[in-house]
């Protein structure tokens, strides 16, 4: 997608895209230097948009790693739906319906969430019910990576995790901060 139809997407639904342009390449890559690639077996991705990210995860992949990645954006899905590879699972649903997805492919527990989703824009409750419910599936010790462009939402995740890291990725625009949450 381009970044033209990225900024057209962003203005049509400012609140739940979050953003107008997609994430650069730093930030893509600060998402992922978290993850263990040799370990993970499975990952879920929430707020994939044109899927930035889900390509840089795929890349670095084991060929056993399944991504669920969630998007409730239908043009968004559909570009999603171009990526051939068959570890990639797109869920054209709300990120809060993680368990049935979790379930349905017959796991337990999730080793990576990576977020994008703008909990900045949406309501408090939502964010709550969804970054809690991505707790609940995560293995001891699983991450829950997430991207910002400010604090103004750190107490959600204060109050849900209590070992978070927090890392600043100056080249992207805006420049944006990588929350990483540790389920210990
Ligand atoms: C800031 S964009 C990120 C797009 C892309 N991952 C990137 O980094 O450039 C946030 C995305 O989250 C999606 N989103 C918002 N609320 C969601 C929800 N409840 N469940 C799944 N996706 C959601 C939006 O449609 C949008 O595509």
């Amino acid at each position: 997608m381009s970044r033209i139809k990225f900024l057209k997407e962003g203005f049509k639904d400012m609140k739940t895209t979050g953003a107008v342009t997609r994430s650069s390449k730093a930030l893509c890559q600060g998402m992922i230097k978290p993850v263990d690639f040799s370990k993970a077996r499975l990952i879920i991705e929430l707020g994939a948009g044109d899927g930035v990210i889900t390509k840089h995860i795929l890349k670095s992949m084991h060929k056993d790693c399944k991504l669920i990645s969630f998007e409730i954006n239908p043009r968004f899905c559909e570009k999603l739906s171009q990526i051939n590879d068959s570890r990639l699972t797109i869920a054209a649903d709300s990120a809060e319906n993680i368990g049935q997805y979790v379930e349905s492919i017959g796991a337990k527990d999730v080793d990576y969430v990576i977020s994008a989703i703008p909990f900045v824009t949406l309501p408090n409750e939502l964010g709550y019910d969804i970054i809690g419910k991505c707790r609940e599936y995560l293995k001891k010790d699983g991450l829950f990576i997430q991207l910002h462009y400010s604090f103004l939402v750190k107490k959600i995740y204060m109050d849900i995790f209590n070992n978070i890291k927090i890392k600043f990725v100056p080249w992207n625009i805006p420049p944006a901060f990588v929350f990483i949450c540790k389920k210990d």
